[in-house]
């Protein structure tokens, strides 16, 4: 699970960590917590076949063992946070995304359908370019104030906590269905 943003407190944080809270037996989560250290990207620091910074390559091994990708992201004006956009730029060259399921969450705290409009268009545009598989029916858009985050860091509110479930619960089931598929 990857956040967008680098923020303590961070709502967007908070709904993957709720996620997390919620896998269900056979689905093991986990945060990846790196994206404020990693390197400006620089295609120079990118050379085919290596070698890449360690934080890097951390970044990639961690998304090579994954299954699938779940990503919950703030918008700053109008589009992905720098930060997780040098994230996904880090990924393009390894090609760990290639074929991995992903979907998203848009908590933006905006009441109406377009919240963090600009953000998810980005954000589709960049998977695209990463050739991963975005997995629409496991995709959500809640509308988490941060009034909605309990002290202890997580979605207290019942019905988003079930739309989060279902969120993960879908994107496993993808992702299961996908490398069985595979291993046919
Ligand atoms: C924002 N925010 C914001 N919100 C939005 O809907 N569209 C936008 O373009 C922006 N732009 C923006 C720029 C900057 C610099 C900041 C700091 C904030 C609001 C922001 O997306 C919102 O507070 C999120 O809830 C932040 O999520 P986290 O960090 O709490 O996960």
């Amino acid at each position: 699970m990857i956040s967008g943003s680098l923020r303590a407190g961070s709502v967007n944080t908070a709904v993957l960590t709720t996620a997390g809270s919620l896998a269900g037996d056979g689905v093991e989560t986990s945060l990846y917590g790196g994206m404020g250290e990693l390197p400006p990207f620089n295609p120079d620091d990118d050379p085919d076949g290596g070698p890449v910074d360690g934080r890097v390559a951390e970044l990639r091994r961690r998304i090579g063992e994954a299954d699938a990708l779940l990503v919950c992201t703030p918008e700053y004006a109008g589009a992905l946070p720098g930060s997780f956009k040098n994230l996904l730029d880090w990924t393009i060259g390894g090609g760990e995304m290639w074929g991995k399921p992903v979907a998203w969450i848009n908590a933006s705290s905006r009441p109406d359908a377009g919240g963090a409009a600009g953000a998810h268009e980005s954000l589709r545009a960049a998977l695209g370019y990463t050739g991963s598989e975005v997995v629409e029916d496991a995709c959500r858009r809640i509308v988490v104030p941060r009034s909605a985050i309990s002290p202890d860091g997580v979605v207290s509110d019942q019905d988003m906590r079930a739309t989060i479930a279902e969120a993960l619960t879908a994107l496993c089931g993808h992702a299961a269905a996908a490398r069985s598929a595979g291993s046919a």
